[in-house]
């Protein structure tokens, strides 16, 4: 495989912080092996998310600069508008500080008690706010797409024949729309086809259901469209975006992600209904229309990021860093998601760590490993996430896969520190019999991955 060599030359560095074993193995230890509750400059590499971490470009600082901050009306806003709908295409386009605050905004306008909405997969910040007002968000992503070793090109995409069946049985009635979450980041970041989402579509016009986008990672949906769709190789990734957004009546957007910036979002929809209802909303909550909860200079840096993430020599580099670090995973003989996803590679700590049953928390013996031995920083996506005790049985209900998430943040780590990545769990690789478990010793009843404090069992 081609070395993926970055399209792009370093102009300012930011130092790491080295750091010895011992000092990291004493200050895991003092903060409950949460790795939410690490100092951030103690870590060497940092996987915990790929959301507004990216490095932005030396346009999108002179951008900065031109900042506009009038309180209504700021320039910025009408360059930003202008991006979002060539590329978007929604009449309505309402800035916000990050993508829940979008899906708050969604959720209170169009939700009554008791509506359900399905997606492929929800995000949690999504299903959050679903369950926040009165409804039930439920999943129908495709079978394989729960399989982690079953290679399949778009494993995030809709079962159509599940979601049709869904309407059928609840009613259209009550569901006041369907959603696809692209890239399916819940499920390994994996794509949806063009195929499905056409599927989707005319599913749900046939039942008078709009259609949204959970577009986050958008620019590498489209660019996996490119590669692995047939009749999408010749067309740009610019025309691909347009075609997909055109089956949506919305979307709701996490700039943090493929806006290529820090700080940032929006919600785009076609619905005069809801534009009047959104927009009192947001003046409420998040502030006047033309900057949301953003400065004016963070809305010139989201329109010019929007912009860059389309260009192709860049997506073709995110996405072949993404599979060269799992493939250097893979020949080292590290279980992972496959294919590998648009953002980051997802290791299956159930399979890796077979001693380790999942109550003691296989997931997060491997994150702590991951930094105790190396400064590296990355999540568990299983039971410490999900575990939770039945309302009903009153028994635990366990997760299926125990996967830890190495997120891949844009244009901030080259290629090298990706090999290290590797190479450094090779040699965790090596000892992994003697990887121990955790039990929990203080948590909150909700989200409780984010402050639970643990010990490990020795
Ligand atoms: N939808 C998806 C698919 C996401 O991955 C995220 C955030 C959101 C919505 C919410 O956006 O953070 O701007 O409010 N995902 C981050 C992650 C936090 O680490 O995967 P936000």
């Amino acid at each position: 495989m081609e070395f993926p060599a970055e399209p792009f030359k370093i102009k300012v560095v930011e130092p790491l912080k080295m750091s010895t074993r011992k000092e990291r193995a004493e200050l895991i230890s003092s903060v409950g092996f949460n790795v939410f509750n690490l100092p951030a400059d103690s870590i060497l590499i940092d996987l915990l998310t790929d959301s507004g971490t990216s490095a932005m470009s030396d346009s999108q600082w002179a951008g900065l600069a031109q900042g506009d901050e009038s309180y209504a009306g700021s320039r910025n806003y009408y360059n930003f508008e202008k991006t979002v709908r060539e590329i978007f295409g929604y009449r309505y386009i309402i800035p916000t500080h990050q993508g829940r605050m979008a899906e708050n905004l969604l959720f209170s306008v169009i939700l009554k008690e008791g509506d359900l909405i399905p997606n492929n997969t929800h995000f949690d910040t999504t299903r959050a706010n679903v369950e926040h007002k009165g409804g039930r968000a439920v999943d129908f992503v495709i079978e394989e797409g729960l399989n982690p070793s079953l290679e399949h090109p778009f494993k995030g995409n809709m079962d159509t024949q599940k979601l049709e069946a869904f309407i059928e049985e609840q009613g259209p009635e009550r569901i006041p729309l369907a959603m696809l979450t692209i890239t399916n980041n819940s499920a390994g970041g994996q794509p949806v086809s063009m195929e499905n989402i056409r599927e989707t579509r005319s599913i749900c016009q046939r039942y008078g259901i709009p259609l949204f986008f959970d577009a986050c990672r958008f620019a590498e949906n489209c660019f996996f469209i490119k590669e692995r769709e047939s009749g999408y190789a010749d067309k740009s990734v610019v025309e691909i975006a347009r075609e997909l957004f055109s089956y949506g009546d919305g979307c709701t957007m996490s700039a943090k992600k493929d806006g290529l910036v820090n700080i940032g979002g929006f919600l785009g929809f076609n619905s005069d209904e809801w534009a009047q209802k959104a927009t009192n909303l947001l003046i409420l909550i998040e502030g006047f229309p033309t900057y949301g909860g953003l400065a004016g200079r963070d809305l010139e840096a989201m329109s010019i990021g929007f912009r860059e993430v389309l260009n192709e020599d860049y997506l073709r580099f995110r996405i072949s860093q993404i599979r060269y670090l799992g493939d250097e995973l893979d020949q080292a003989g590290i279980p992972i998601v496959k294919p590998t996803g648009g953002h980051a590679v997802y290791i299956n700590a159930k399979e890796f760590l077979p001693h380790i049953p999942q109550h003691p928390f296989p997931g997060q013996a491997l994150v702590v490993a991951r930094y105790r031995e190396a400064g590296i920083r990355a999540v568990e996506i299983g039971s410490l996430m999900f575990a939770h005790r039945d309302p009903e049985t009153g028994e635990m209900a366990y997760p299926e896969l125990e996967l830890v998430r190495l997120a891949v943040p844009r244009r901030v780590y080259t290629s090298m520190h990706m090999k290290y990545v590797a190479e450094s769990m090779a040699a965790i690789c090596e000892n992994r019999d003697k990887i121990k478990g955790f039990r929990i010793v203080q948590e909150s009843p909700y989200l409780r991955h984010f402050t639970a404090q643990l010990e490990e069992i020795v």
